[in-house]
């Protein structure tokens, strides 16, 4: 069962939770490969997007993942809209929640900003990413795309390299990683890790060769320049010199080892080009399971839960 109003973050959801939404993911795939299979067991709902942060695969993947699913979505444009005036997110939320919105799907800069939003409407409140904090449908779908290339995560190993101090995929990945059973280790330049993420109970190094060594999934980041008060590295660069996941440092992992990169990619900064385009990457295959894992979100919060 899947009883929540929102879907804020992973540090909410349980295990159950997070294996349901990954089981329903893989029926909703079949659906996009099928079109036969589609159906519109959502035409009764109304959803809005509010993206005051810029987006491509989030948001035209939730648009899609909408219309397959028969729910009607309208983008607010947030930059044309009366945000201009000085409209207040709780404001904007509690207005569209007056016209029936059944889910508002929100990214915004400021971290607890979805949290906000879902305590002030009755509509059900999506986080598509909210500042440092987490990025729940990215960390959800990635979870997907490790499931089915190595079939669960008991005992495997996870790498997660660059900015991880202002990364909410990070985070959502962590929480989701460890409940599952994966082990994960972060890495990138000292400036760029916050010790706090070793409560979490991941394992922390600068040490990129060790980061990678034996690990099933290496997965970059984004070097985020516009959440960077001080230059936390000399230039572009050096980064990519001393952290960059190149053919080199990839054989540090295991043979097969997935590559994986929210997107994003600064091509030859976190990840060079022949990595990105390289048989190991599964960087565009995460891009069609966002589609799948977010037609299985909107389907838990919105659908028929009398059908389970
Ligand atoms: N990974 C991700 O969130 O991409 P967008 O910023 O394009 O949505």
């Amino acid at each position: 069962m899947f009883k929540r109003k929102d879907l804020l973050g992973l540090k909410d959801l349980t295990k159950d939770e997070i294996t349901r939404i990954i089981s329903l993911a893989s029926d909703m795939k079949r659906k996009i490969d099928s079109p036969h299979l589609r159906d519109d067991s959502l035409k009764h709902s109304s959803i809005v997007t509010l993206f005051y942060e810029n987006s491509t695969r989030t948001k035209v993947s939730f648009m899609m993942a909408a219309g397959f699913l028969g729910a009607k979505i309208n983008d607010l444009g947030v930059a044309t809209s009366s945000v201009n005036k000085g409209e207040t997110l709780i404001d904007t939320g509690m207005n569209l929640d007056q016209m029936g919105i059944n889910a508002m799907i929100v990214r915004h800069s400021m971290s607890g900003a979805a949290h906000v939003l879902a305590r002030n409407v009755t509509s059900s409140v999506i986080n598509a990413g909210d500042g440092t904090n987490e990025h729940p449908t990215q960390a959800l779908l990635d979870l997907f795309t490790i499931h089915e290339r190595l079939g669960g995560f008991d005992g495997i190993k996870v790498a997660i390299m660059g900015d991880i101090t202002h990364s909410r995929v990070a985070r959502s990945n962590v929480f989701g990683l460890i409940k599952l059973g994966a082990k994960v280790v972060l890495a990138g330049p000292s400036t760029l890790i916050s010790e706090s993420m070793r409560t979490l109970g991941a394992e922390i190094t600068t040490k990129i060769p060790e980061a990678v060594a034996d690990a099933d999934v290496v997965m970059g980041l984004r070097i985020q320049k516009e959440r960077e008060k001080a230059a936390p590295f000399p230039s572009l660069r050096e980064y990519s010199s001393l952290f960059g996941i190149t053919p080199e440092i990839l054989k540090y992992a295991k043979k097969d080892a997935l590559v994986m990169h929210p997107g994003p990619v600064n091509r030859g900064v976190e990840l060079s080009a022949d990595v990105i385009d390289g048989k190991q990457s599964v960087i565009y295959i995460q891009v069609k399971n966002g589609l799948a894992v977010r037609m299985a979100i909107l389907q838990l919060l919105l659908g028929d839960r009398s059908a389970e």
